[in-house]
């Protein structure tokens, strides 16, 4: 029984995920800095035109993002729009980590579908507010 709802599940998943680029999957199926901080530098909560949001928390050392991590409701694409981010600027300078773009996302994942641009757009939002928190509190 546990065999088939498991190989059901895997079905589902591999349709939902069809069409998208293997590193897609890999940051949706294995999404990294997922999580809270406690008393973070930097810290934003921003809801998208969908109604999703995305909350993300960082640590500054030296001007450069020392730790960041990331809680989503969202689907599977602010999911791995996040996570993607997170992972790309952590060690960053704050300068560095405003370069980021929702196209360097988009390029990176070989072309978001249409629906999901804007997860992009939200990861990125997120991340700057973020970081304008940390620099008016400086
Ligand atoms: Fe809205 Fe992903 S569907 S952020």
């Amino acid at each position: 029984m546990a065999d088939s709802i498991n190989e059901i599940a895997k079905s589902l998943q591999q349709r939902v995920l069809e069409g998208y680029s293997e590193k897609f999957k890999d940051e949706f199926l294995s999404p990294r800095n997922i999580g809270k901080m406690q008393n973070p530098d930097g810290h934003a909560n921003i809801t998208g035109i969908c109604g999703d949001t995305i909350e993300m928390y960082l640590t500054i050392e030296d001007e450069r993002i020392s730790n960041i991590k990331f809680m989503t409701d969202g689907c599977g694409a602010t999911i791995a729009c996040a996570s993607y981010v997170t992972r790309t600027v952590k060690g960053k300078s704050i300068e560095e980590a405003l370069r980021i773009k929702p196209e360097d996302i988009d390029s990176y994942f070989e072309g978001l579908p249409e629906e999901s641009k804007h997860c992009a757009k939200l990861a990125i939002g997120t991340l700057k507010a973020a970081l304008n928190m940390y620099e008016n509190k400086e």
